[in-house]
């Protein structure tokens, strides 16, 4: 049985497929666009998957979406009468809802066929977070929880998983939202892009969390666990939350309303220089989040006594509070998958109907996420050759290296010379995180590496930290938590023994966002990380994703376009090695 599941018409269009209940392949449409956040049809990634699955798409049986136009229409109705959004705001809501109801008919038209034979099934939005992180957890029976800014109107929803069926307990619906409380602030404090929220969380050790007071008089933790905001800080429901897709990208407009910077002091200008107060509102931000989150959390746990937590939806990039899941809650496992956000309902959808709707047994672990678009020799020679000229003008080096072990010794050499190192290997990652196959890796232990880092290619905000990529084994001797971080979902305490050890990759409050890489999950990157380990002694390597402002690289001649237009001083694409011999200068 084929099923083919999608995230259309909202942010991170995204596509996956499912054969016989086991993942085949997923990505993203953003990586084959090349816009960041890409929210339209996923055509490409529908593409993608289909010719990795070897079928056609009226091969494939059931086509799952995660977004249902006809949940809660009492409830948006209600509102609509209530809060008189604007007209606009309506008629943009109603489009896009018209486009997912109307998918079928899109489908057909993208691939030129008279009569669709899958069925399409329509998820929602908040089921399809949960089962994407449940139904392809390591657990057989575990506590749910999914927190976004919102989705089919609902921003929260939580249950118990158990074998091939999750149970909902309850959700939390519009206006009220954890997602939209912290973009709201990311807004206010200078970051208006759409998924600027991970800066402000970078931000937040900084800062002190001296604004509780006003913190919880914009958010109201219930007893039960849930939460309410203080909707007089906001806009979101009286002139609607809708986004608009400027090219494909998706923009959100200010949703804080005047009240908010009378109760903060003014807000920030994305080119004004952050003071200390900017630092201490970011900082609060994220601790009233931890504490609605984990009121939440504990409430559920008290209710399933599940030791095992699935953390889902966009909230679920929060790696700072899911990386205090164990000290701040009664929970010992936890898993999140690698597109825990909007992505990952492609991967939902496919397998709430899998095992929801179908009642199919549990058939798939996610423990990987090298589920994208792979290009062999051939492929990555031609891509070379097609920047022959270039290439020779840059004064690169061109080196071919068949054997593995040789090839992780020699490129571990460059990390450790200083060297930033492009990392171009096997299937692309699923999810936002580059996990060791389209990476840029540098060496940690270099106090001066992120200067350079971002000197060469990155030009990130300077407060923003780098990843540390670790062998799963010394993940104990090196942070305080020993535990599978197999997707960078979880920020750990460094051992403060060790900090000094690695400043470019330890956080100002001595945390990491570490990667840990086991030899089954990445066979080639494992092995590249211990060969530094060999030469260095420190079983780590600095990892961020390879792209310059722009998604992740897909293709080989992506990456060399990167290559060719940054500093970056080694590229390794497969077993070729391209090394620029002399730097580039203006
Ligand atoms: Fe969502």
């Amino acid at each position: 049985m084929i099923i083919l599941g999608i995230n259309a018409h909202h942010a991170d269009a995204s596509a996956s497929i499912v054969v016989d209940g086991k993942l085949v392949a997923a990505a993203e449409e953003e990586r084959f666009r090349r816009i960041k956040h890409w929210a339209g049809f996923p055509s490409l990634a529908i593409e993608y998957c289909l010719a990795e699955a070897g079928v056609g798409i009226n091969d494939v049986d059931h086509i799952a979406v995660n977004r249902n136009p006809s949940a809660r229409m009492w409830q948006r109705a209600k509102f609509i009468l209530a809060k008189r959004p604007s007209v606009g705001a309506i008629r943009r809501r109603l489009a896009n809802r018209a486009k997912i109801a109307d998918l079928r008919t899109e489908i057909s038209e993208t691939f030129k066929i008279d009569e669709l034979k899958p069925v399409l099934h329509n998820v929602e939005h908040h089921r399809a977070h949960l089962a994407s992180a449940f139904f392809v957890a390591p657990f057989d029976d575990a506590a749910v929880i999914s927190i976004d800014g919102f989705g089919d109107f609902v921003s929260a929803m939580w249950g118990a998983g158990s074998r091939g069926h999750i149970e909902t307990f309850g959700e939390v619906g519009f206006p009220h939202s954890l997602g939209i409380f912290y973009t709201a602030i990311t807004q206010y404090l200078g970051f208006p892009h759409y998924g600027d929220e991970y800066k402000v969380m970078g931000l937040a050790p900084y800062g002190k969390p001296s604004m509780m007071d006003a913190m919880r008089q914009i958010v109201q933790v219930k007893g039960d666990g849930t939460f309410a905001l203080n909707l007089d800080y906001f806009t979101h429901h009286s002139v609607g939350l809708d986004m608009v897709w400027r090219g494909g990208a998706p923009v959100i407009g200010p949703i804080y309303s005047s009240r908010l910077p009378e109760l903060l002091g003014p807000a920030r200008a994305a080119e004004d220089p952050l003071e200390e107060r900017h630092k201490d509102i970011a900082a609060s931000m994220q601790a009233m989040f931890e504490e609605a989150f984990f009121a939440l959390a504990s409430r559920l746990y008290e209710k399933t006594r599940n030791p095992r937590l699935c953390i889902a939806g966009g909230c679920g990039y929060n790696s700072v509070a899911n990386g205090l899941v164990f000290d701040r809650s009664p929970f010992r496992d936890v898993y999140i998958q690698a597109a825990a956000g909007d992505a990952g309902g492609a991967i939902g959808a496919a397998y709430w109907v899998w095992n929801q709707e179908l009642g199919n047994a549990r058939s798939f672990v996610m423990d990987h996420a090298y589920w994208g678009p792979a290009y062999d020799d051939a492929e990555i020679d031609a891509a070379i050759a097609a920047r022959h000229t270039e290439l020779e003008a840059a004064r690169c080096a061109l080196h071919r290296e068949e054997s593995e072990p040789e090839l992780c010794r020699r490129t571990a050499e460059r990390v450790a010379a200083g060297d930033v190192v492009g990392w171009f290997q096997g299937r692309m990652e699923w999810g936002p995180r580059a996990l060791g196959n389209r990476s840029i890796v540098c060496d940690p232990r270099r106090g001066d590496m992120k200067r350079i880092l971002n000197d060469k290619i990155k030009r990130r905000e300077s407060f923003r930290p780098f990843a540390p990529s670790i062998v799963r084994e010394a993940v104990g001797d090196w942070f305080e938590t020993d535990y599978d971080v197999p997707f960078m979902l979880q920020v750990y305490q460094i051992r403060e023994e060790k900090r000094a050890l690695i400043p470019a990759v330890t956080h100002v409050n001595g945390s990491g966002r570490l990667q840990s890489v086991t030899e089954s999950q990445n066979a080639r990157y494992y092995h590249l990380i211990e060969a530094f380990r060999d030469l260095t002694g420190v079983p780590i390597v600095l990892n961020t994703s390879f792209n310059e402002n722009e998604p992740v690289v897909n293709t080989p001649a992506q990456a060399l376009d990167c290559f060719l237009r940054t500093n970056m001083d080694l590229l390794v694409m497969g077993n070729v090695m391209i090394r620029r011999t002399s730097p580039v200068t203006g």
